[in-house]
């Protein structure tokens, strides 16, 4: 190499290495967010009450990566950007029409969004650790892994292998309060599950009398259920369901995972009870659908509604509200209709998707007035494109069933009527289906 062309190549060098100086004199650049300072704390905030490691309960299933750390996030970068930018996460379904009203509204502020897409266009740079928030603790010590705190009662179902050549299963347990644990009928103030493993595809639990056990979401003494993205909570103050000393707890499990050599796992889920001080008053809250049983979805069709209500005779207070449906749903809705014919949407959920059973809980109870009726409508498409992806058969009708493959419309909510009532009073109905 001749000299002259040494010393321009050395020259290049210098600029080249003097660059990143000149850069971070540059104002907008000092400005660029870093992890530590600016992104760290939104993840905190919005994401890793699901982005976190395995181990740690979050009631519902776990999200395939952790974002605790600048060495978890920054491989995830750019599709982070994507996901907050276009508001596929954090996820959320229900409109503006309800925002605030709800426990865990999992919206970005427009601002922040921008920071972190800022953050990802600058490079995503880790800036300084010292300006790291604390880790976000979601399990205290000595609370045995349950994000509600120590619970007074733990319920486990026992350990069931889910063999290697299943695919998808609904299936039933038992399982009795342990002896001596309860000596009277007690007030449950919050219920935390915890599923023994990230297949677990949902699972239900209901509290019956000995003898007549009831299983799944149907049954009259459900004490819910839990999927992906559920969070624990406990009941508004001043509410609590009752659970009697002799009650059998049912776990209704569905296990989902490709089948084939080796993946099969052992699952043992729990229960969790938190119960009312002795001397507590307490507003017992009931736990069932407005559902319709009879529906029939004809096959091919792209957009079919069916709906179901229920009359109020007495005032009470919706403390919950859980649309579910299966793979054709597509939206889901509930309105409540005030005795002077007046309307207000309680819930709008345009894009439904089953695989998100998201239950909205009210921060405060809602209050609806003797005379009002709640008429929950929920869409399905039963079409050749919906089927190939969701992966049912379009070409029958759908009813109801159990089956991911066949369909619900259950229209569930948690409340408290301010006097006793018989519930068949409050005209279970449906309401016109059709497209
Ligand atoms: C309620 C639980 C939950 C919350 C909160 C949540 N995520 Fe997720 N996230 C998931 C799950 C579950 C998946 C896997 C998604 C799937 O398979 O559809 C996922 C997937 C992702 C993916 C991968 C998407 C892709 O491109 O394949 C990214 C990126 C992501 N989340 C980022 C975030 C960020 C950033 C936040 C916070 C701003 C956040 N998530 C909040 C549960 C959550």
């Amino acid at each position: 190499m001749k000299t002259t062309q040494m010393l321009v190549t050395l020259a290049v060098a210098a600029l080249l290495l003097a660059l990143p100086a000149t850069a971070s004199n540059n104002s907008t650049d000092a400005e660029a967010p870093t992890f530590y300072k600016d992104v760290l704390p939104l993840l905190q905030e919005n994401c890793q009450t699901c982005h976190r490691p395995e181990g740690e309960n979050i009631g519902g299933m776990i999200a395939p990566m952790a974002l605790m750390t600048y060495q978890d996030t920054r491989p995830w970068a750019k599709s982070i950007a994507r996901a907050v930018k276009s508001r596929t996460m954090p996820p959320w379904f229900a409109t503006e029409a309800t925002r605030g009203q709800f426990h865990h509204e999992r919206v970005m502020a427009d601002a922040d969004i921008e920071t972190i897409v800022n953050w990802v266009q600058n490079g995503a740079k880790p800036g300084d650790e010292a300006d790291a928030p604390a880790r976000k603790v979601f399990v205290e010590e000595g609370s045995g892994g349950w994000s509600l705190g120590k619970p007074d009662l733990v319920v486990k179902m026992e350990p069931y292998f889910v063999a290697d050549e299943i695919a998808d299963i609904n299936i039933n347990f038992k399982a009795e309060i342990p002896p001596g644990a309860m000596t009277e009928d007690k007030w449950v103030r919050g219920i935390e599950f915890k599923v023994g493993s990230n297949l677990v595809h949902h699972m239900c639990a209901s509290a019956n009398p000995p003898g007549k056990e009831s299983f799944g979401k149907f049954s009259d003494n459900s004490l819910g259920c839990i999927a992906l993205g559920a969070e624990s909570q406990m009941f508004p103050d001043g509410y609590a369901m009752k659970l009697a000393k002799d009650s059998v707890i049912s776990f209704s499990m569905h296990y989902n995972k490709e089948a084939g050599e080796g993946s099969g796992f052992e699952d043992q889920s729990m229960l969790a009870f938190h119960f009312a001080d002795e001397d507590e008053e307490v507003r017992e809250i009931s736990y069932d659908p407005i559902g319709n049983l009879t529906f029939e979805i004809p096959p091919g069709q792209e957009r079919w509604k069916i709906g179901a209500a229920r009359y109020f005779p007495v005032e009470t207070d919706l403390l919950a509200l859980w649309p579910h449906a299966h793979h054709r749903a597509v939206a889901a809705r509930y309105e409540a209709v005030y005795p002077d014919g007046s309307r207000e949407l309680l819930l709008d959920v345009p894009n439904y998707d089953q695989e998100w059973q998201t239950t909205y809980q009210y921060k405060e109870p809602k209050t609806i007035p003797a005379g009002t009726l709640v008429e929950v409508t929920m869409w399905y498409e039963n079409s050749p494109e919906r089927a190939e992806e969701r992966g049912f058969d379009s070409t029958r009708s759908a009813i109801n069933g159990t089956a991911t493959t066949d369909e619900m419309m259950l229209g569930f909510i948690n409340y408290s009527t301010r006097m006793p009532i018989d519930r068949m009073s409050m005209q279970l109905g449906i309401t016109p289906s059709g497209d």
